[in-house]
C-alpha cells in the first residue's frame, strides 16, 4: 500500500493498494466525529461494492445509507444532484457525518459537489473505481454537475478528507474504459516525468497499477498544492483537452474523453513541432489510443473557443517542449485555427 499526502486548503491522503475496501470503516472511524456516513454510487459500481463498503462501515459501527442512481454522464445533472440533497437532509445527516462516493469519475464529481453544498459544506471521502478517478479526478478538490449548456458548469473546489483507492477493483473495468484512463496517465509523464514516460513506454498497458497510480497522484497531488483553485500551473493538466473536448463533443460524445484526450495530445504535440512528437505519438498508439480525426478544423476551432479556460482574446494552450516539461502558452484567437490545422 502507498500513502501520498495532499496539504491543500485541507490536509488529506489518498491510500492507493489492493483490498482496501474493507478498511473504509476503520479509516472512516480515523477521521472522527460521523455517526452517519451515505455512499453515494451508481446502478454499475454498486452491485459490485456496495456490499463490502456498507459492511466496513457497518461494522466499524457508523449508521449507513446508500443513494444508486443510474450509470453515466446524463445522471451528473441537476435532478440527481437535488435528489441527492434531499436524500442526505431525509436520512437527517449532520455536519459531522461523511458521504463516500464509490464509483468513477460521475459519482465523485457528482457526490462532492453534493458535499460542498449540503449544510455549506460536509466531509467526504472519495473511493475511485476507474483509472481515470483513480489518478485524476479523485484527487485534487474539483466537483461538479453539468448544465444543458455544458460539462461542468456548475461546481465547486471542495477537497475530500481522504481518498481510499482499492487496486482491486480496477480488476472488473472493461479494459476500453481503463485504456481511456491510460491517456491521462500518459499524460502525466508528457507533463512531468521523463522517466515515468519511459517506463511507460516500455511496458505498455501492462504496468504496475499501484505504482503508476501513486506517481500520478503524487504529481497531481505537487500541482493541486502548487495551484489549488486553477489560476496558473494547474492549467497544464488540460495538455490535450481544449482540441480534444472538440473531438469528443463533435462526435456527440460516442468517441469517449480519454480517446478525444489522446486524439488532442497528439494534434497539439504535431502542431508545436515538439521534437519528441515520434515518441508522443508511438506511446499513444502501443495503449492502442488513437491519434488522428476526421473532424475539421472549423469545427475544433468552434470548440476550442468556447473552452472554459479561454480568457478574453487568447486561449491557454498547453504545449510540449520535451517529454516532462510543458508550456502555458497564452494563443491569440486568430492563430488558433491555423495551428490546428498544423496538428491534423
Ligand atoms: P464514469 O464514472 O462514468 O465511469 C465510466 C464507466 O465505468 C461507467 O459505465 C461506470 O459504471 C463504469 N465503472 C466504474 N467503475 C467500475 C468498475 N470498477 N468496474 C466496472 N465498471 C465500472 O467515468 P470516468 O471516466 O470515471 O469519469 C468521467 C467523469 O469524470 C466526467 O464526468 C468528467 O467530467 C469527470 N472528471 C472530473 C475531474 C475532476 O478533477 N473532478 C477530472 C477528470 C474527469
Ligand atoms: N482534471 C484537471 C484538474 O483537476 O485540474
Amino acid at each position: 500500500m502507498k500513502t501520498v499526502t495532499v496539504n491543500a486548503s485541507k490536509s488529506y491522503d489518498i491510500k492507493i493498494g489492493p483490498g482496501l475496501l474493507g478498511s473504509l470503516g476503520t479509516e472512516a472511524a480515523k477521521l472522527g466525529k460521523a455517526k452517519k456516513i451515505a455512499i453515494v454510487s451508481e446502478t454499475n459500481v454498486y452491485p459490485l461494492y456496495g456490499a463490502a463498503a456498507e459492511k466496513s462501515l457497518r461494522d466499524a459501527g457508523f449508521e449507513v445509507s446508500s443513494f444508486v442512481f443510474p450509470t453515466g454522464e446524463e445522471s451528473k445533472c441537476a435532478a440527481t444532484y437535488l435528489e441527492l440533497l434531499n436524500f442526505l437532509a431525509d436520512n437527517k445527516l449532520t455536519r459531522t457525518d461523511l458521504i463516500v462516493a464509490l464509483g468513477g469519475g460521475v459519482v465523485g464529481d457528482l457526490a462532492g459537489f453534493a458535499a460542498a453544498t449540503y449544510l455549506r459544506g460536509i466531509r467526504f471521502i472519495q473511493i475511485p473505481t476507474t483509472l481515470l478517478a483513480a489518478v485524476d479526478s479523485s484527487v485534487g478538490g474539483k466537483t461538479a454537475i453539468d448544465l444543458s449548456a455544458g460539462k461542468n458548469l456548475v461546481g465547486a473546489f471542495w477537497q475530500p478528507s481522504l481518498v481510499l483507492c482499492d487496486t482491486d477493483t480496477l480488476n472488473t473495468l472493461p479494459y476500453d474504459i481503463f485504456i481511456d484512463g491510460c491517456a491521462e496517465v500518459i499524460k502525466y509523464g508528457i507533463l512531468y516525468d521523463e522517466a515515468f514516460f519511459t517506463y511507460l513506454e516500455s511496458i505498455g498497458p501492462d504496468f504496475d497499477r499501484e505504482a503508476v497510480i501513486a506517481r500520478c497522484v503524487e504529481m497531481k497531488r505537487d500541482v493541486v498544492m502548487e495551484d489549488e483553485f486553477d489560476t496558473g500551473a494547474r492549467m497544464k493538466l488540460n495538455l490535450g483537452h481544449t482540441i480534444g473536448h472538440g473531438v469528443e463533443a463533435s462526435s456527440n460524445f460516442t468517441l469517449s474523453h480519454g480517446k478525444s484526450v489522446a486524439i488532442g495530445m497528439a494534434i497539439v504535440s504535431r502542431a508545436s513541432h515538439c521534437p519528441e512528437n515520434d515518441r508522443i505519438i508511438g506511446i499513444l498508439k502501443k495503449f492502442g489510443l488513437p491519434t488522428a480525426t476526421e473532424t475539421d478544423a472549423d469545427t475544433l476551432l468552434r470548440y476550442a473557443l468556447s473552452d472554459k479556460k479561454r480568457s478574453g482574446g487568447t486561449v491557454n494552450l498547453i504545449i510540449p517542449e520535451k517529454i516532462g516539461d510543458c508550456a502555458i502558452v497564452p494563443t491569440p484567437v486568430e492563430k488558433i485555427k491555423s495551428f490546428i490545422e498544423e496538428g491534423l
